[in-house]
């Protein structure tokens, strides 16, 4: 990603014993970087969201595990910073699966080498997450095309939930790498940002990153999709996914479920774009999903900057009123379209992903 022409990923080691990430709690209206250095340091940016993303909190906990064995590689460390890590956040599986992985490569392995390996290991999770979403752009980018060609090279509009781009993963991102590949070839199109109340990660993050990339933008607050549906102002729709089960389900951020309704009432194609490490084939739907309740004030109160630059947050509810927050909600696999994987794109059910990870546990 570039951000005011400088080069950056969401996540990068700082010689061997620190790494840095970008205080997404602090954008569009701030561009700072944090330096993690211990494991409870990547616990809490990933609780409170600096960091986020189902993809970038797995390699950030990858990051974590490892600053934690700098300090004490025993295998109890490694047992409870694993825990304590996969707990921070229960919906998205990458977490679990990259903490999981680091877990793997280093029980076995002696105390003394585990510090340099666990560095490799989350460098190579890194790595492999870029990897993963520069194939995934380029199997969005065929579908676009073909969409594009059908509409005889007009303006395509793509709607977008939550952010699923650079800033939700290492670099290029799930659902807008297509987006910035088709972008990047010439390929008319614009797309609807779905705002994506309570945290807003589409008008702060998505638009920021479309912005800084020069894709055509609008936002929409998150009721307005299915009427630019109905209205054939929406050619196709891609999210991101935090979790998708053996069958094919899929959870996503809040919301989703309801524009895949629309989509389905109006003849719009619903595709989710997703790398391997986001598949759960321990869970064989969508109904046991976890999902993550998260603070009442995120409802209740807003975040924003007011005309004289200060950041504040404001309330905006009736006062004493209670709130409740899903973080997540799933969208089942009958109302989805395709699911676009680092090796090609298949249906959402289990053949489907089968066809394309025949040998995954
Ligand atoms: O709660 P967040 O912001 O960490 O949510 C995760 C997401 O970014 C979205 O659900 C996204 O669409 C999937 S992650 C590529």
């Amino acid at each position: 990603m570039k951000i005011n022409g400088q080069h950056y990923r969401s996540v990068w080691p700082i010689g061997e014993d620190a790494c840095g990430i970008i205080d997404q709690a602090r954008l569009p209206h701030e561009l700072v970087t944090l330096t993690l250095r211990t494991a409870d340091d990547a616990a809490r940016v990933i609780k409170d969201m600096n960091t986020r993303g189902a993809p970038l909190i797995g390699a950030v906990g990858a990051y974590g595990l490892a600053l934690a064995m700098r300090s004490d590689p025993s295998d109890e460390n490694l047992t409870r910073m694993h825990d304590m890590l996969a707990e921070t956040r229960p919906t998205a599986i990458n977490l679990r699966w990259a903490v999981g992985r680091m877990r793997d490569a280093l029980l076995n392995r002696p105390c003394t080498e585990r510090a340099a390996l666990a560095w490799k290991e989350a460098a190579a999770i890194a790595d492999e997450d870029v990897a993963m979403s520069m194939s995934i752009g380029e199997h969005g980018l065929k579908i676009i095309r073909e969409l594009s060609q059908k509409k005889k090279g007009a303006k395509l509009n793509i709607l977008t939930h939550c952010n699923a781009g650079w800033l939700a993963t290492v670099d290029y991102g799930t659902a807008l790498a297509p987006i910035y590949m088709a972008h990047d070839a010439g390929i008319p199109l614009h797309v609807w940002v779905d705002e994506t109340r309570p945290r807003n990660q589409g008008a702060s993050l998505t638009a920021f990153e479309l912005g800084s990339h020069g894709v055509a933008h609008t936002i929409l607050a998150d009721n307005a999709g299915g009427h630019y549906m109905q209205d054939g102002q929406v050619d196709m729709v891609i999210v991101g996914t935090d979790r998708v089960t053996a069958n094919g389900d899929v959870a996503n951020k809040i919301g989703t479920y309801l524009k895949a309704l629309a989509a389905k009432d109006n003849n719009v194609p619903f595709y989710v774009a997703l790398p391997s490490s986001t598949i759960d084939w321990t869970m064989a739907s969508g109904r046991d999903i976890p999902i993550e309740e998260r603070s009442a004030d995120e409802v209740l109160k807003m975040r924003g900057r007011t005309e004289n630059g200060s950041l504040v947050t404001v309330e905006i509810a009736a006062p004493g009123s209670p709130a409740a927050n899903p973080g997540f909600d799933v969208t089942p696999a009958r109302l989805v379209t395709g699911l676009i994987t680092e090796r090609g794109t298949c249906a959402a059910s289990i053949e489907g992903l089968r066809s394309l990870f025949p040998k995954a546990q």
